[in-house]
């Protein structure tokens, strides 16, 4: 599978996207509201560097930005069709920012600026458990000393096989997401169904560790989506 492929859909249209979280079908309403509050917490406003991994449009996260200001945003992103919308959001925005059109792994992979916050929102998912490591590796190499990783993401139960959790999302989507119409809601189940690769909580912990972070802490789950903050282990854990 390419990343252009489990991308697909957003590359298309970022219509039915919009739809979805308008509703609040993915709880981006808390999520976010949790994840103004972690970057308030930072005590370098107006200082620190940004960087959104599979930023989309940036809707949810102009926001944070514009209370908790970064001295740099940079997002990236393979759909075209949400970076046209990004520039829309970001508009104003008073640092510079760069929208970038391009892999996410590639991106992390390749950087050679340090990041005081990486933030990554519903996109790690579609990468398979090797990329996954190489993602938490890589951001482990660019998070400068007092960095953070904030992953938002859905997540699989301990021991849950994928089966088992598309089954279990599928019908969430299937019987809540009801404004969405049917033909748009079997479009979304068939992505999910093809492209989601949640793992496990203690797998990506395990990854984190391996990479040079802590253990992550939970800052709020709502279902399957879960908001996940990681630093250098070399930090004294955070507690919030
Ligand atoms: C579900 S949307 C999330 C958008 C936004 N971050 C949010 O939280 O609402 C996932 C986004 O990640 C992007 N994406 C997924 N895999 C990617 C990859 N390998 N490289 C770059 N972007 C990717 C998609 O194009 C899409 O815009």
């Amino acid at each position: 599978m390419t990343s252009a492929e489990s991308t697909a859909i957003f590359t298309r249209s970022w219509s039915l996207y919009n739809l979805i979280t308008e509703h609040n079908y993915m709880f981006h309403q808390e999520i976010y509201s949790g994840v103004c509050d972690l970057l308030k917490l930072r005590n370098d406003s107006g200082q620190y560097h940004l960087l959104d991994l599979g930023c989309g449009n940036a809707r949810y996260l102009t926001p944070c930005l514009k209370q908790s200001p970064p001295s740099l945003y940079e997002g990236v992103d393979l759909s075209e069709a949400a970076l046209a919308e990004a520039h829309g959001y970001l508009a104003g925005f008073p640092g510079p920012v760069t929208l970038t059109h391009g892999d996410l792994l590639a991106a992390i992979e390749s950087t050679d600026k340090t990041w005081d916050v990486i933030f990554t929102g519903f996109a790690v998912h579609h990468l398979m458990a090797e990329e996954k490591a190489r993602f938490f590796r890589a951001v482990g190499h660019c998070l400068s000393e007092n960095g953070c990783l904030i992953l938002v993401d859905v997540v699989r139960e301990e021991n849950q096989s994928r089966e088992n959790y598309l089954e279990g999302y599928l019908k969430f989507m299937r019987e809540n997401w009801i404004k969405v119409p049917p033909d748009q809601l079997e479009e979304a189940c068939t992505h999910v169904q093809d492209y989601d690769y949640p793992e496990c909580l203690s797998t990506l912990q395990e990854m984190a560790r391996a990479a040079g972070l802590n253990a992550g802490c939970m800052i709020s789950r709502y279902g399957q989506h879960y908001t996940l903050l990681f630093a250098r282990s070399s930090l004294p854990e955070i507690h919030y």
